[in-house]
């Protein structure tokens, strides 16, 4: 595939770009939509406070995802599925508060739309109206429809996510999704039916490149890619893998842009040598 820098990639109003546009409202699904017709690649981060988001706000990240990895990269859990809607109901406030441009995605954690569309519009009706967010996302593809249909149909955007979806982790496990002809037929009829559905966008994750990039060019709607090669209209990762603050392995996919882990934890040892040796607090950090 071509590799166009970030200027050839804007539209030629580069006014209007998603990233690196003039714009200062909040973005809208509206203006994701647009993206895709004009062919522009866009970056999506996740997030879960309002510092952190507030940092990729004003790094002009259009889309910021309070995603239930939240579970894993925040409150300490070992899988997305112990998440609750009330504690993404406060993560994603937190993340709105800290944010003026970004249009903010919140993930419908397990349980919280499974039971079908009347209990998914109650879920996702709460992060709209408490945590004031602009889409939701829920995983699935075929077996989602209906929620999706009523949330798009009470005015309530979504953004679906099918391939490896986490919330299934005890039935899936953590494998690459779609490989083989009739994984590959599975995937494309869940994109069509998000898509059908009315989702303005669907994160493809952990699915072969060749496979994201024939359901991209089928689908009118933007794909997001995650482990999912680089033919997708969008990209998205986690933030504590692409900054280097998660322990331990990362998946295959994650380019790492930052080593925080090791910032972090320099600076905590010399604040801690600081303290003991006496360096800290000196007389310019002193009130009198
Ligand atoms: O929860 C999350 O962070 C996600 C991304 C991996 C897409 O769903």
């Amino acid at each position: 595939m071509t590799q166009l820098s970030a200027a050839q990639n804007k539209p030629s109003d580069g006014s209007k770009a998603l990233y690196g546009g003039k714009g200062t409202r909040r973005i809208t699904v509206r203006d994701i939509t647009l993206a895709k017709e004009r062919g522009e690649k866009w970056p999506m981060l996740t997030a879960y406070d309002a510092m952190t988001a507030s940092v990729f706000d004003e790094a002009g990240i259009p889309v910021l995802l309070v995603g239930d990895s939240a579970g894993n990269c925040h409150l300490g859990y070992d899988t997305t599925v112990p998440v609750t809607l009330d504690q993404m109901t406060m993560l994603s406030a937190a993340v709105v508060r800290g944010t003026g441009r970004s249009l903010i995605v919140a993930d419908l954690p397990f349980g919280s739309y499974q039971e079908g569309p009347v209990q998914a519009l109650r879920s996702a009706t709460r992060l709209v109206k408490e945590a004031g967010v602009g889409a939701v996302k829920l995983e699935g593809g075929e077996r989602s429809h209906d929620q999706i249909r009523l949330l798009v149909e009470s005015g309530i955007p979504v953004m679906a996510h099918i391939g490896l979806t986490p919330q299934s982790v005890n039935a899936m496990g953590y494998r690459v999704q779609g490989r083989g002809e009739e994984a590959a037929a599975q995937l494309l009829r869940d994109a069509k039916a998000v898509q059908d559905a009315g989702a303005f966008a669907v994160v493809l994750e952990l699915v072969p490149a060749e496979l994201a990039a024939e359901v991209t060019r089928t689908l009118h709607i933007p794909t997001v890619g995650i482990g999912a090669g680089p033919e997708t209209d969008a990209q998205v990762l986690v933030w504590t893998d692409m900054l280097g603050l998660t322990s331990g392995r990362v998946p295959k996919f994650v380019k790492k842009y930052a080593d925080l882990r090791e910032v972090m934890g320099s600076a905590a040892k010399s604040f801690a040598e600081d303290v003991v040796g006496g360096a800290f607090p000196l007389e310019e950090h002193s009130v009198h």
